[in-house]
């Protein structure tokens, strides 16, 4: 019974940090999207916000600065906010600071504006990390044992890692039982995750772009069958300061440019079907078992064809490709699989890959086609969550051209290279710094015959 009591007063203890009963700024402030003339800053506030605002200037000038005021519902439990400020110069470096109850809290930072380049100067060269599956243990609502999260300190290895942005492959947090059944739940986990002090450094460091996977949206596996869905999607919206989050008020599908690539965020979840629907029904594919939806898959091949872009990115929480795998992959969508191939076959679409997270393990996979270039798949994973080891079908893959398990990592992936010898090159970085392995490819590789 006394240790029942203690039990229960632990669990009481942990439930009070966080976001509940704290004062001043909760998490961040972060980066969200930077564009050439506008930047959006991301936060979250404690009880005893009343006013927030950023104070911003051109860096080393502050007598030029202005002031722009978040708003935000005063009454909440969980306070997340972001601001766009617009008006800014490019390619110019700022620096600012948060005034909160019109007190300057000393927390700011700097960030700078995108180059206008375009139709002046080359593609620039940039660097941007990637990387997925981040759990954040908080032992009394975990699974008993081993903890599950691993050494979050690759945050601050991240954080040093000069770089144009930092890509969320999904997973970005876990939801537990304690976390998917109830709204409340959905927004603690959240706010719980964002506020880790190993956190903060990279969140200012440099802007950060997200999707998420199935533990980020709700429970293992969970697709639009989730019933609390729009909350998912709600704290999305409110915990990233992605450009945009799907059409119409559903999904969080976007997209954004940087130099000269283009990168197409996917939602693997909205839509999703149940995984154990049959894939195929009497020999045929089953034409209702869908992944990304008939809508967004529209977008995804209209925005495709409209795009410029040397390289072709399509971000995805979990895997495209790889033939081999018996895990989570769109392959095992089989009309969507062959719809998106069909396209990129037939249209001819030049510098396609996909990026992915989810598998615990990092690797590239590659698909030849016959009459096309190859495709490749890289999954990057996982930050901080448990490690996978190759094995069953995928101990000796076929399709692997790069593979790491075992190992806590992320990616930088880096563009460089003259006007028509871009090259991508993805570096797999261990928790303190350590390189273990490289693979690039080249535009001209990603060229249809
Ligand atoms: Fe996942």
């Amino acid at each position: 019974m006394k240790k029942w009591l203690i039990g229960l007063a632990l669990v009481c203890s942990v439930t009070t940090v966080d976001a509940q009963g704290k004062k001043g700024i909760v998490a961040g402030p972060m980066m969200g999207q930077v564009e050439l003339r506008t930047a959006k800053i991301w936060l979250e506030a404690g009880e005893d916000a009343k006013t927030v605002a950023v104070k911003y200037w051109k860096k080393g000038n502050p007598a030029s600065a202005n002031t722009r005021s978040f708003s935000f519902d005063a009454m909440a439990e969980f306070k997340p906010m972001q601001v766009e400020i617009g008006g800014l110069d490019f390619n110019t470096t700022y620096e600012y600071t948060i005034l909160y109850n019109n007190k300057d809290l000393k927390q700011g930072g700097e960030f700078t504006t995108k180059d206008l380049w375009q139709w002046r100067k080359p593609a620039p060269d940039f660097s941007f990390l990637t990387g997925s599956c981040n759990y954040v243990n908080e032992p009394p609502f975990d699974r008993p044992g081993k903890p599950y999260g691993g050494d979050s300190s690759i945050f601050a290895t991240m954080a040093k890692d000069k770089a144009a942005f930092m890509l969320w492959l999904g997973d970005n947090w876990y939801t537990r039982e304690v976390d998917y059944a109830s709204e409340w739940g959905m927004w603690y986990r959240a706010s719980h995750d964002r506020s880790a002090p190993i956190m903060q450094s990279l969140l200012k460091a440099m802007p950060q772009f997200a999707i998420w996977d199935d533990h980020d949206y709700g429970p293992n596996d969970m697709g639009t069958t989730f019933h609390l869905r729009e909350t998912a999607r709600e704290v999305f919206k409110q915990y990233w300061a992605n450009p945009s989050y799907g059409y119409d008020g559903k999904g969080i599908y976007t997209k954004f440019s940087y130099s000269d690539v283009d990168f197409f965020l996917l939602d693997d979840r909205t839509w999703r079907s149940e995984d154990r629907m049959p894939s195929n029904i009497y020999g045929q594919p089953n034409p209702e078992k869908r992944m990304l939806g008939v809508e967004q898959m529209n977008w995804l091949k209209q925005s495709l064809l409209y795009s410029n872009a040397t390289f072709k990115v399509i971000v995805v929480g979990s895997q495209v490709l790889n033939p081999v795998s018996p895990f989570d992959k769109l392959a095992n969508f089989p009309v969507e699989y062959n719809e998106l191939m069909g396209f990129l076959e037939d249209q001819k679409v030049n510098g396609v890959m996909f990026l992915t997270g989810d598998r615990h393990h990092s690797e590239v996979i590659k698909v030849d086609r016959t009459n096309n270039y190859p495709l490749y798949d890289i999954t990057v994973s996982p930050l901080t969550s448990g490690t996978h080891k190759f094995g069953g079908p995928e101990k000796d893959n076929p399709y692997r051209v790069f593979g790491l398990d075992q190992k806590q990592n992320y990616g930088r992936i880096s563009v460089s290279g003259a006007r028509g010898e871009r090259k991508f090159t993805v570096a797999f970085v261990g928790v303190g710094g350590e390189a273990l392995g490289e693979w690039s490819v080249s535009e001209k590789e990603l060229k249809s015959r």
